[in-house]
């Protein structure tokens, strides 16, 4: 069966250095080696998870694309609210992360999973009701303006972005810091993330962080 949204991704070939490419390889590399043992030491806690998926509000029906979604954390929650009319497509440039989130939730009828890097990736425009990203933002580094500009470019009018994090950005930073290959993935605060995203023409529908959790929601104008 051909899933009608599963072909509007078309590869954009952006124009970029040597040393940004090799930066990401590098990530990807990272993210690949922590695949296997992903579930286990970063287990999710499900009562976080619902009420960060609460703030966010995603109405049923909604189309929605999963950023870093690693090994699926989110899908089980998000199907469940989207319901059979919806969907939610899965991008993640790890592919060991990706086939893991495909062998446990393949099965989901209205789930499309994506191998590439949200950055260079071109998405179909005005089909996303909602863009959502849990533990996601830090690893955008210098591009994180990028990402917020990209996601702008492809949301309809009304149409959300939500930065989420399931512990608090002190804990996010000190994990980084320690971490030789991500030391630089750096979390800012919440009200400065939400000034990126109302430069980029989102109204902040909520914005907060306290010292378990990281929550923004920005949602695209109407004009
Ligand atoms: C810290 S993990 C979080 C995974 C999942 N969202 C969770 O909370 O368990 C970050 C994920 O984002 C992915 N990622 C980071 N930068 C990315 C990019 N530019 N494009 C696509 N995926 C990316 C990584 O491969 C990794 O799977």
């Amino acid at each position: 069966m051909v899933i009608p949204w599963k072909d509007d991704f078309t590869p954009l070939l952006l124009h970029k250095n040597f040393k940004e490419e090799s930066l990401m390889n590098k990530d990807m590399t990272f993210f690949d080696k922590y695949a296997d043992n992903w579930d286990t030491t970063r287990k999710e806690n499900p009562e976080k998870i619902n009420y960060l998926l609460q703030l966010a509000s995603i109405p049923t029906g909604a189309h929605v694309l999963d950023v870093g979604s690693g090994t699926g954390i989110l899908l089980p929650y998000l199907h469940k609210i989207i319901g059979p009319s919806g969907t939610i497509t899965a991008v993640d440039f790890s592919d060991n992360m990706l086939k893991k989130s495909q062998c446990k939730f393949g099965h989901l009828p209205n789930v499309n999973f994506f191998l590439g890097n949200i950055l260079q990736i071109s998405l179909q425009k005005n089909f996303y009701n909602v863009a959502i990203c849990l533990n996601v933002f830090p690893h955008f580094g210098n591009h994180k303006e990028d990402f917020i500009k990209q996601i702008y470019s492809i949301l309809p009018s009304m149409g959300s972005l939500i930065i989420m994090h399931d512990i608090s950005r002190a804990t996010v930073n000190g994990v980084h810091r320690n971490c030789n290959e991500i030391k630089n993935h750096m979390l800012p605060p919440v009200n400065m993330t939400a000034h990126m995203l109302s430069q980029a023409g989102y109204k902040i529908a909520t914005a907060t962080e306290n010292n378990t959790m990281y929550f923004i929601k920005g949602i695209k104008n109407q004009y």
